[in-house]
């Protein structure tokens, strides 16, 4: 019962795509392939996640049935975009050994057991994906990723509102409290840098300097390259605004908090 997507890979302009505006970056590619190989594995975690909210047919019908195939959707359309731009990688084998990496990782023992603080981290993947996509997606000077970027952070900044409309419907009914919500956030901004990126670049940089060992230091290296390409581009106050918003402090509350937030999130998005 899959309702209908707002845009399928299909019906993006891809004779259009300028491939002499993209094919050298490595910085570039690192991005999108990346991500698709994240996206493409929403449904994995969506699984785990449907099983969480079972017992409430409104959170679970919507992640099943809108939340996960627009997800998978933007794995589709990155993977077109990727094979498409960088002919020479070969998605499908890298892809396999990331999953098996990923899927190690991504266990129903890894969601926060009160379901407002679930939630809580849901918002924060989002607003991370919707920041990354509307820097992505400024730095583009090629069309066709401008535009594939544009739809994508448009479906990240709405799931984030329906992610936040239920994480305020379990915050009540739980009575979660500022702390635990603040604990959450970090939690979850902590393993998004750990995990998350750290493993998917293992797999596309390999294909690219296949002598070389990847850890660590290589990794923050290539942050560092990602950050000066797409840096100035990160939407940092709609960043600051979607993570302190389940918060919901007091003007005076937020200030204090707002300095040391956003240097954690300049960290991952930035
Ligand atoms: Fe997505
Ligand atoms: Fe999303």
């Amino acid at each position: 019962m899959t309702l209908k997507q707002r845009w399928t890979p299909d019906g993006l302009p891809w004779g259009d795509l300028r491939r002499e505006l993209v094919a050298d970056s490595e910085e570039l590619f690192y991005m999108v392939s990346t991500a698709s190989f994240i996206e493409t594995t929403s449904d994995l975690y969506t699984r785990n996640l449907v099983q969480h909210f079972a017992a409430n047919p409104e959170v679970s019908q919507w992640l099943q049935y809108s939340w996960e195939p627009e997800e998978l959707n933007h794995g589709r359309a990155l993977r077109e975009y990727t094979e498409r731009a960088w002919p020479d990688f070969d998605w499908e084998t890298q892809y396999a050994k990331f999953f098996t990496d990923y899927s190690a990782l991504c266990k129903p023992e890894m969601l926060l057991p009160l379901r407002s603080l679930e939630l809580v981290s849901r918002c924060v993947v989002e607003m991370g994906t919707a920041s990354y996509y509307t820097a992505l997606h400024h730095a583009s000077a090629e069309p066709v990723l401008a535009q594939l970027t544009r739809n994508i952070y448009e479906d990240e900044v709405r799931h984030y509102k329906y992610f936040y409309k239920y994480f305020r419907q379990y915050r009540d009914i739980e009575n979660t409290s500022r702390t635990q919500v603040l604990g959450a956030l970090w939690h979850r901004l902590k393993v998004f840098e750990d995990e998350d990126t750290y493993l998917s670049l293992k797999h596309v940089y390999s294909t690219r300097h296949p002598d070389q060992v990847y850890d660590k230091a290589v990794y923050k290296e290539l942050i560092g390259r990602i950050r000066k390409l797409v840096g100035r581009h990160v939407p940092h106050e709609m960043s600051i605004n979607m993570l302190l918003k389940p918060l919901d402090m007091a003007p005076l509350a937020r200030r204090m908090v707002q300095p040391v937030m956003q240097g954690v999130a300049r960290l991952m998005v930035a």
